[in-house]
């Protein structure tokens, strides 16, 4: 299998930290694409029509993407303990916190394109604003349902450490931590898994 990521890349990130999880790094090649919004990566287009990456090519000449399909499939690839619950009430919690993360993610993404690639004179506040208190919200919220996160590694929370991470890395200033002591002690103790301490951006 070959995949196509960015060490920038928090989607990649989290794809890694599921390959470290699941040790199936050693089955996996690595490719490091170089691509921007406005600059696509020709192997990456070649294998998903999106040009986005992270993209998984298998070994029988298909891909898979995004994020969420790829770590799905690495999950039901090795013998441990699953980072998609099988089924139930815990598969959709599980499921429904990666949603959030990856929303997280893709406002921050974008808002990164925005104040970093995009001309300053192009820029439109008024969106930046918007994105900036999606944001706020998503980390109100997980300021309130953290508890008991720390105990439960799978897909979900897993999602929500690299969307943190992204934060880190690339909005600092931001001071997330900032009156959610709660949220920033789950992280605190995630983040000391080997999985995402060997990833950290940056
Ligand atoms: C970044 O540099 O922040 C970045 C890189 C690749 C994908 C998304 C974000």
């Amino acid at each position: 299998m070959r995949l196509h990521t960015s060490p920038a890349s928090p989607f990649g990130r989290k794809v890694a930290v599921v390959l470290h999880e699941t040790g199936l790094w050693p089955r996996v090649e690595r490719r490091d694409a170089s691509l921007s919004p406005i600059a696509p990566d020709a192997a990456v287009c070649a294998a998903n029509p999106l040009g986005k990456i992270p993209c998984l090519e298998l070994d029988d000449g298909s891909a898979l993407y995004d994020s969420r399909v790829i770590c799905e499939y690495l999950d039901g690839l090795h013998p441990g303990p699953k980072l998609f619950p099988a089924d139930g009430p815990s598969r959709f919690a599980a499921l429904r916190l990666q949603a959030l993360a990856d929303g997280m993610l893709d406002t921050a993404v974008g808002l990164r394109y925005e104040t970093f690639l995009r001309p300053e004179p192009l820029r439109w506040t008024d969106w930046i604003a918007a994105q900036k208190l999606k944001l706020t919200r998503a980390l109100d919220r997980l300021e309130q349902e953290c508890e008991g996160f720390a105990q439960r590694i799978d897909i979900g929370t897993l999602a929500i450490a690299c969307a943190l991470g992204y934060l880190d890395f690339r909005f600092a200033d931001d001071r997330w931590r900032d009156g959610r002591p709660r949220l920033a002690a789950f992280e605190a103790k995630i983040a000391e898994r080997p999985s995402l301490a060997a990833t950290r951006p940056g």
